[in-house]
């Protein structure tokens, strides 16, 4: 998978994409990843992108014409699957769409900043808005480096444990089961009995109880969609 990442503040995603999972996906080449500084495709000698909004109001609104410029750039490069768009009225991310994205090859993801972008924007040259909530960000890069993680770890290959990835809370919509290790009493708090008892069945199902019921206590909306 190849994601290009256009944003106003690239040196944001330096150590992003250069620790842990990510840097290890990206050694494996099974993920590459370009940012590209939107700054650059700036068309006033000012090198501004963003301008006032028409008809009055407070804030700047990202102009249409450096993202064109720099979309019509890329896409001479390579086709792109989705071309997302970070905003906070976007559809909310989820590890359904973190899933249906990582059998992506080529993803965009523009971040919004100011205001926002012209709609225009929005409305000829994205094919994917996505909010990580609801809240507002000062910018789009961190939740563009949300949805970069989210994706890339599902990616076979990345996780050393391939089953990993499909043991995450949410991934059969349900909250994990919680975890132990080493050692096994620490000061008199001590670990689930089954867990150390080597029956798997009853291991498997203490972990399903465990699930079920955290679900219920912490998100009960998930059992009941
Ligand atoms: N930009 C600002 N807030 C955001 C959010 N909640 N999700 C995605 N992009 C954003």
């Amino acid at each position: 998978m190849h994601i290009d990442v256009i944003t106003l503040f690239p040196s944001m995603f330096d150590e992003i994409f250069s620790l842990s999972i990510l840097n290890r996906a990206r050694e494996k080449r099974l993920f590459s990843a370009n940012v590209i500084n939107l700054r650059n495709y700036a068309t006033t000698n000012y090198k501004s992108v963003d301008d006032y909004p028409y008809g009055g109001g407070a804030g700047m609104v990202m102009q249409i014409e450096p993202i064109a410029n720099c979309l019509a750039e890329l896409q001479t490069k390579r086709h792109y699957d989705e071309i997302i768009y970070t905003a906070p009225d976007g559809k909310q991310l989820s590890q359904a769409i973190a899933n249906e994205l990582s059998l992506k090859e080529n993803l965009c993801i523009l971040c919004g900043h100011y205001k926002g972008v012209d709609e225009r924007v929005r409305e000829h040259l994205i094919t994917l808005e996505i909010s990580i909530g609801d809240y507002v960000l000062s910018g789009g890069e961190l939740a563009a480096a949300v949805i970069a993680d989210s994706v890339v770890r599902l990616l076979p290959g990345v996780l050393s444990d391939e089953t990993s990835a499909l043991s995450d809370s949410f991934q059969d919509g349900l909250i994990s089961p919680p975890v132990y290790t080493r050692p096994a009493d620490y000061n008199g708090w001590c670990v689930p009995q089954v867990l150390l008892s080597g029956n798997q069945k009853l291991i498997d199902e203490w972990r399903m109880e465990q699930s079920v019921k955290r679900t219920a206590e912490r998100r009960p909306e998930l059992l009941n969609p």
